[in-house]
Parts: structure tokens; C-alpha cells; sequence
């Protein structure tokens, strides 16, 4: 059975998610220079991910009888992803990426918690998932971290 604990985080995440929808899409689109090329591609195709994790979360909460929430319940929280002054500052957006994924891991292992405690197998079924795509952006912007070593 479902909980608000639940409700609460699918809401959360749902939000997360298209804010990491708007901030992956500007940085893919901004970015400069030949560093920034394979790192945009990948905010690309994560973008993608992104939206449909939004998605999946969505009709999760359709499904609970709560309704996914409209702009007006946006508050923006992602300060680190905004798109750099200096358009071929690449780390700052990766750093910004491992932060966002870090508290994306943090919110799906919570939910995943709350919906093993509350014997709901479809809800962490959806967090599962969502977490193991969430792990795996994290090792490539990882990856990406180590060509820019801190000065
Ligand atoms: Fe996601």
C-alpha cells in the first residue's frame, strides 16, 4: 500500500527530474570548444533518459491517485547546473552533473526504502530502475571528471 512518505518523493523526483530535463538541455546547447563536444552529446541522450524517468514516475503517481504536479509547484534547486558565464567551462558543468546524479541516487535509494517498507514491489520496482540509470550517468561524468584535473 501506498504512503505519503512515497507520494511525497515520487512528487519530488518527478520535479528533479524535469529540472534536470531543462539544465541538461541548455548545457548540451551552450557549451563551446573541443572538450565540449562528447559531454554534450551525452547531456543529449540523458535528456532523453531523463524525461522519461519524469514520465515513468508520473504515471506511477497516476496510478497511486495523486497527480503529478504542474509548473506552478516549481521551485528550481539545481544552482550548480546553471549554464557557465564561460561557455568552455566544461568542468563546472560536469561537477554540476555529478552533484545532480548524487541526489538523484540519494532520492531513489530513499524511495526504494520507503517502498520496501511499505510493501509496494511496483514502486521500488520503478525506483530500482530509475536508480541503476542514475548510477550509470554518474560513472560516465566520472569518467569525463578526469580530464579536467582540479588546479
Ligand atoms: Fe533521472
Amino acid at each position: 500500500m501506498t504512503t505519503d512518505e512515497i507520494t511525497d518523493l515520487l512528487t519530488e523526483a518527478y520535479v528533479d527530474e524535469l529540472e534536470t530535463v531543462m539544465n541538461y538541455l541548455t548545457n548540451a546547447i551552450v557549451l563551446d570548444g573541443i572538450h565540449a563536444e562528447e559531454v554534450k552529446e551525452s547531456l543529449e541522450e540523458d535528456v532523453q533518459e531523463e524525461l522519461d524517468h519524469a514520465r515513468m514516475l508520473g504515471e506511477r503517481l497516476k496510478q497511486l491517485e495523486e497527480s503529478p504536479p504542474g509548473s506552478e509547484s516549481f521551485e528550481a534547486s539545481q544552482s550548480s547546473l546553471q549554464p557557465p558565464a564561460d561557455t568552455t567551462d566544461v568542468r563546472s558543468v560536469i561537477d554540476g552533473v555529478l552533484e545532480a546524479e548524487d541526489e538523484a541516487i540519494e532520492t531513489y535509494r530513499a524511495l526504494a526504502d520507503a517502498a520496501d517498507d511499505a510493501n509496494d514491489p511496483v514502486t521500488e520496482d520503478v525506483a530500482v530502475g530509475i536508480l541503476a540509470d542514475e548510477e550509470a550517468h554518474l560513472t560516465e561524468f566520472r569518467g569525463f571528471r578526469k580530464e579536467f584535473p582540479t588546479d
